[in-house]
């Protein structure tokens, strides 16, 4: 799987030293789905704890400066990091001084019942920035596109109860997935909740997720923004493509962002119980008020 040809690319920003460049770049952009993960996620972590898990084992996948592991771990907003890594007090330190500066910031600033998180990505600096900021309990940098895990990456996802992925679908395939679940010790897998993009067809990585024992569903009447578009090219064409492939686009991407859906995957016994749209209807009716 490889991200469309239309799409704006970001790739120069997600290997810096520290996450300033990011939010600047994207905050232009007016990019909101970690904002979204932090809500739909958060709620899940809630519900696994409510079911005896503690702390929640998450995995974040695609997890870059930690952003998820921030939002899911502290009493803070997207729009409190945007405030602090595009201001002007932070843009002169050192990426030690900023480093040193956010271990204290998210310690002053941890949530009581915090998951523990566990981060993959490929970008290096990115991750060996977000264990010094304390944000992951743990990172690896593996592509499992390409490689089979390592054994020091198996111990670390053995005893997930989440996965997560926010903005990372596109760049990893259902070959990600299927290796990280191959690494889950035996017993019930953990839960998949992943906002993707709405031209990403899912059917692949479902069809993994369900060798596995999980059940996906799709959260039905909701989508959710995850940037304004570059440009009009940049809307056209996404608009044209989904057009093609019989999405709607009205009142969504021809407004001027993209937008995401949510996925989750469990087992099957825990969806009949409650649907996906039933465990997050505190979250999205609180959202409407
Ligand atoms: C758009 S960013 C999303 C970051 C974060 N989850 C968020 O919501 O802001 C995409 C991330 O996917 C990572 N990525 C690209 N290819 C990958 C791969 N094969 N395995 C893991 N991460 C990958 C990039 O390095 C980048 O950090």
């Amino acid at each position: 799987m490889h991200e469309k040809s239309g799409k704006a690319s970001f790739g120069h920003i997600y290997d810096r030293q520290d996450p300033r460049e990011y939010f600047k770049t994207l905050g232009i952009m007016d990019y909101r789905i970690p904002d979204h993960g932090q809500r739909l996620f958060g709620a899940l972590v809630e519900r696994r704890r409510e079911a005896g898990e503690d702390p929640v084992n998450v995995v974040d996948i695609c997890c870059s400066y930690g952003i998820n592991a921030a939002l899911l771990k502290h009493d803070l907003t997207l729009d409190d990091l945007y405030e602090r890594y595009c201001s002007e007090e932070l843009g002169s330190l050192s990426t030690d001084e900023l480093a040193k500066g956010d271990a204290a910031y998210y310690a002053g600033r941890a949530r009581e019942a915090a998951p523990r998180v566990t981060g993959l990505d490929v970008a290096e600096n990115a991750v060996s920035y977000a264990l010094r900021a304390g944000l992951l309990d743990a990172g690896a940098t593996e592509d499992l596109e390409k490689d089979r895990p390592s054994e020091t990456l198996r111990r670390a996802v053995s005893g997930a109860d989440l996965f997560t992925v926010s903005g990372g679908i596109g760049y990893i395939s259902e070959r990600t997935f299927d290796a990280l679940l191959g690494c889950v010790d035996g017993g019930s897998p953990p839960w998949v909740a992943v906002l993707a993009l709405r031209w990403v067809s899912y059917e692949e990585i479902s069809g993994v997720l369900d060798g596995y024992g999980l059940v996906t569903e799709k959260l039905e009447g909701r989508t959710f923004e995850q940037r304004s578009f570059a440009d009009d090219t940049e809307r056209e064409y996404v608009c044209r493509e989904l057009r093609g492939m019989g999405v709607d686009t009205e009142g969504k991407e021809e407004d001027g962002s993209y937008h995401a859906e949510f996925y989750l995957s469990r087992p099957a016994e825990q969806v009949s119980e409650s649907s996906v749209g039933d465990l997050l209807a505190p979250v999205l009716a609180d959202e409407q008020q």
